[in-house]
């Protein structure tokens, strides 16, 4: 069995070919930093522009790439939400014409569910339950996994997700956008001992977060202090710290109240080296069990993930279920 995955939630252009026997055949992204960075920022009707010139070419590549045909494939999964609704449309209509024309379904895909499940593309099956720590440019969450498609939110950031904060601070520290890989980068030098950034809200009793005055306190002290390269460094490492402690306690946290004893963290921020590292140590620690993308590429937003999940949805029989084109807001929630 093999699906087709379209991601075009936000900036970036992802397709790639899951096959069930051989995993990820190819998997193409483009991505359109260089276009939104001159705003500062990604503008929908642009992305949505890009989205629609890119999608069928890189179609074209997996399969070149894959060297398969179009009716070696049975089902096309894209990103119904959530997201920019520009681009999902692109995903949307592009997704429902090929699924048309060749005559097999076209199988909505929820985003953070994908960012969930993509550790097990890499053979790392983690077995249900588990608490996921969900970290990506827009999204904190902890969630409660009970089984595929049935999740149930535990807390999630009240502000700035973590990925945002990190891109915010990075662009302080002159670094472009998008700069969580290389705010960790300019941390990695950096004196852990010269600032004491806040832990927030660590001592309220429920699994929220909260990174805004933490952001604050960070371009506080970027504010007040010289711009040479080993002070940035400091302030860099300070903040990543202080980001790290914050979700390893609240995962602690979550673990000791359901009882699990297996951590999953997925979405961009996964992608950081050193939040993998101390993950690791405490779950040695607690003698529980820690799950990663392993592949940096795929832990940030990628078609392989789609594709997976399309694959593991089909094969359930459970894609008809969702009654949705596509969804802007789309809770894991509500699956
Ligand atoms: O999952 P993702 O690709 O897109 C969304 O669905 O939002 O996540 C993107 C976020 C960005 O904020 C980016 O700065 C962050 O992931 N990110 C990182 C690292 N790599 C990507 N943050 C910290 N450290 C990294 N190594
Ligand atoms: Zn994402």
């Amino acid at each position: 069995m093999k699906v087709l995955g379209i991601e075009t939630s936000c900036d970036d252009t992802g397709v790639a070919i899951y096959d069930e026997n051989h995993g990820i055949l190819s998997n193409e992204i483009y991505n359109q930093k260089l276009i939104h960075s001159q705003y500062g920022g990604i503008i929908p009707e642009l992305a949505s522009r890009e989205h629609l010139s890119r999608v069928i070419p890189l179609v074209r590549t997996v399969f070149k790439k894959s060297n398969i045909q179009f009716n070696q494939i049975n089902a096309i999964a894209y990103t119904a939400g959530p997201g920019m609704i520009g681009p999902l449309l692109i995903g949307y209509n592009i997704s429902q014409a090929l699924a048309f024309s060749w005559k097999i379904p076209a199988i909505p895909i929820n985003h953070m569910e994908a960012h969930l499940l993509s550790t097990m593309m890499e053979s790392n099956v983690v077995q249900f339950p588990f608490i996921g720590l969900l970290i990506s440019g827009a999204h904190t969450q902890l969630i409660n996994a009970i089984k595929i498609s049935k999740y149930y939110l535990l807390g999630e950031s009240v502000d700035d997700a973590v990925g945002e904060a990190f891109d915010k601070i990075a662009k302080l520290l002159g670094i472009d956008y998008p700069g969580g890989a290389g705010l960790s980068e300019m941390a990695k030098t950096g004196n852990p001992n010269r600032f004491n950034f806040p832990r927030p809200m660590i001592n309220s009793p429920n699994l929220n977060f909260s990174f805004s005055g933490l952001k604050t306190f960070a371009s506080n002290v970027i504010r007040n202090n010289d711009h040479d390269p080993k002070t940035l460094s400091d302030i860099a490492r300070a903040f990543e710290d202080a980001v790290i402690d914050t979700l390893s306690i609240k995962c602690q946290r979550a673990l000791d109240l359901s009882g699990y004893t297996r951590l999953v963290i997925a979405g961009g921020v996964s992608a950081n080296f050193t939040l993998r590292k101390r993950m690791t140590k405490m779950m040695e620690l607690r003698g529980g069990e820690l799950f990663y993308t392993k592949q940096p590429k795929l832990c940030t937003d990628n078609g392989a993930m789609i594709a997976y999940t399309g694959f593991i949805h089909y094969k359930l029989g459970i894609y008809n279920k969702y009654n949705v084109n596509v969804r802007s807001k789309w809770p894991l929630t509500e699956m």
